[in-house]
């Protein structure tokens, strides 16, 4: 396989791996947190409900999203610089949408901060909608990294 003659070497398959692990990982968060979000859209501000909403989305934030967000971002460029991806225009769409993909995180941070502090600027439908962008996004990401349609 030539990608074991990269600086990688036999640690490429691994590293692969690695990545691949934590995009689903990261992925699964990016569709948990909206829904959560849709659901504590339903309680009143200060209820008991409400702090516990707030404890359950703090929680898929710093478990889950954002530690495998880094690892994603980190082995992914690891792997780019091994196969030599910056020159190929597969990768450039896909690391667009990636990068997409962090700044949605983002906003659902900043979001998740305005619930915690009682307020509901969106409402639920356009919520529900938003939850569909994540899934969309992979299943376009997978295709580029798979497929290579340029
Ligand atoms: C965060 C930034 C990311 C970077 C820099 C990145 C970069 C890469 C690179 C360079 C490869 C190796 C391709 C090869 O072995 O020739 C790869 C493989 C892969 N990436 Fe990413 N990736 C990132 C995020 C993602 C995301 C978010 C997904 C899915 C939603 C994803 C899905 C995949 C898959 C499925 C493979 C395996 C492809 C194969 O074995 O042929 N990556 N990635």
């Amino acid at each position: 396989m030539t990608e074991l003659t990269g600086f990688l070497g036999y640690a490429y398959p691994w590293v692969l791996a690695g990545h691949i692990t934590f995009v689903i990982y990261w992925i699964a968060g990016l569709l948990i947190l909206p829904r959560y979000y849709v659901h504590h859209h339903e309680t009143s501000a200060g209820s008991s409900e409400d702090r516990a909403w707030i404890e359950r989305e703090r929680r898929v934030r710093s478990i889950i999203l954002t530690p495998a967000m880094v690892v994603v971002w980190l082995l992914g460029l690891t792997l780019a610089l091994h196969v030599g991806a910056f020159a190929q225009g597969w990768f450039h769409a896909k690391l667009a949408l990636v990068i997409g993909l962090t700044g949605y995180q983002g906003w659902l941070g900043s979001y998740g901060r305005k619930l915690a502090d009682g307020k509901r600027p969106v409402d639920q439908r356009t919520l529900r909608i938003m939850n569909e962008i994540p899934g969309i996004a992979a299943a376009i990401i997978v295709v580029l990294v798979i497929v290579r349609p340029f």
